[in-house]
């Protein structure tokens, strides 16, 4: 059983996931899931081939063969490297659109699990801990206000925390976790077996720290 070997970190857009998650495997020596990406690379397939997001039957399909290769911090879609393009807002949306799909949800399920070995796995997502890895030996809430998260999306955008852009990064941000929150299907949950952590007022450092101390005493 190796779920001894597995951390599984949920939380709402911009909470600093998937910083926190890569840091705390480089840590440990164990892989890192961006489970968030697959459902990216899910939505932009779709786009290029031009297949409506809400498009259940056409979109399982795609997800069911996604032609994707994680090599480092690149992403290969099809060939192409989508490193970027999966990481605008609009992707995002899109993500979230195909997430609420069920059948979708099912065909990235046994892909996610797989990159579960012997050498442990840091998972980061909205479901990680309540339907792909249920028995992780350490679940974690990753959240802070919707304010400090839109500042850290703005911060990486290059753009000002403040105005009519800012407005906008923060209305995108409440609106696409609230449709996470929302959907019946795996949404986004504080677990009761999950730790809190608010990062609100607290840097990288000492969230890695946190997460690798409460992994410490299981
Ligand atoms: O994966 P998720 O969307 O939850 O967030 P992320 O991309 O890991 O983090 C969003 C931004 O917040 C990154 O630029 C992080 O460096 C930053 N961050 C921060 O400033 N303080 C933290 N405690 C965590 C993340
Ligand atoms: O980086 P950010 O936190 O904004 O988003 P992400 O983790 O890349 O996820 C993009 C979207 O995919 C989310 O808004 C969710 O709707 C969906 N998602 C999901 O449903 N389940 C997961 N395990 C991961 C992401």
């Amino acid at each position: 059983d190796l779920n001894h070997k597995v951390i599984a970190i949920d939380g709402p857009s911009a909470s600093g996931k998937g910083t926190v998650a890569s840091r705390v495997a480089a840590a440990l020596g164990f892989h890192y899931l961006d489970s968030g990406a697959l459902y990216r690379l899910t939505a932009l397939y779709a786009q290029k081939q031009h297949i409506e997001w809400n498009d259940e039957t056409g979109v399982t399909k795609l997800a069911q063969s996604l032609p994707i290769v994680f090599e480092g911090q690149t992403v290969w879609l099809d060939g192409e490297d989508v490193s970027e393009a999966i990481r605008t807002e609009a992707i995002g949306m899109g993500a979230s659109a195909v997430a609420q799909l069920p059948q979708v949800r099912e065909a990235l399920l046994q892909r996610q699990r797989d990159f579960l070995t012997k050498q442990g796995l840091v998972g980061d997502g909205r479901d990680m801990g309540s339907v792909i890895f249920p028995n992780a030996a350490l679940k974690v809430f990753l959240t802070a206000s919707a304010q400090v998260r839109a500042e850290r999306r703005a911060k990486q955008l290059g753009s000002p925390c403040e105005g009519v852009a800012f407005e906008r990064i923060l209305a995108d941000i409440e609106a696409r976790d609230e449709a996470d929150r929302r959907r019946p299907v795996a949404p986004l949950v504080q677990l009761p077996d999950a730790e809190l952590l608010d990062t609100s007022e607290m840097g990288i450092d000492e969230a890695v720290k946190k997460v690798l101390d409460w992994y410490g005493k299981k």
